[in-house]
């Protein structure tokens, strides 16, 4: 178990472009199963590398275990399923648009209807090397764009009217400011 701090907007780090993989590695083996061990911690469904600090194309999500259901008997009834995406790349998006209340674990305890394409198709390599490209619709669609956006240096946050992110910005600005004078 490594669970590894999350890094937090208005961290620079966010906004960097993250570098493809260029070969599976133990190194890369490992970065999944603490970026895991990090979302599940975190009570997520999605992260990006960045989120723990490595500037790598690697998203994790389990929507197997998120969002959480309505009652208790249904959230027992969820089966964790853990997905890894080694450079995953949008290659098609539908005209068609859908709004869902979006949150980021850079960016806790906000959430705000983001508008995206309903359905996208996207590659990936598996973590055995696997190439893969699948269609995605509903939930997955949401996490791979919105984990997509990661690695190019995006915020869910991106895709919001600017009033609404400049107060999401300062917000966060101020409490790093306050973080770290210790107060
Ligand atoms: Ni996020």
């Amino acid at each position: 178990m490594a669970e590894k701090p999350i890094v937090i907007l208005p961290d620079p780090k966010l906004r960097l472009v993250s570098e493809p993989i260029a070969a599976i590695t133990d190194e890369v083996r490992a970065l999944a199963r603490d970026m895991f061990d990090s979302m599940y911690a975190a009570n997520g469904i999605g992260l990006a590398a960045i989120q723990i600090g490595v500037p790598k194309r690697l998203v994790v999500c389990d929507l197997g275990k998120g969002p959480k259901a309505e009652t208790e008997d249904e959230e027992k009834q969820r089966e964790p399923d853990p997905q890894v995406f080694v450079n995953p790349e949008i290659v098609w998006r539908s005209d068609e648009l859908n709004i869902y209340e979006e949150g980021c674990l850079s960016i806790p305890d906000y959430t705000e209807e983001v508008e995206r394409p309903a359905r996208v198709r996207f590659r990936y390599l598996t973590l055995d090397g696997e190439p893969r490209e699948v269609e995605a619709e509903g939930l997955l669609s949401i996490c791979i764009q919105h984990e997509v956006d990661h690695l190019d240096g995006k915020l869910f946050i991106d895709h919001l009217s600017r009033l609404k992110r400049d107060r999401v910005t300062r917000k966060f600005a101020k409490a790093a400011k306050r973080d770290a004078a210790g107060a």
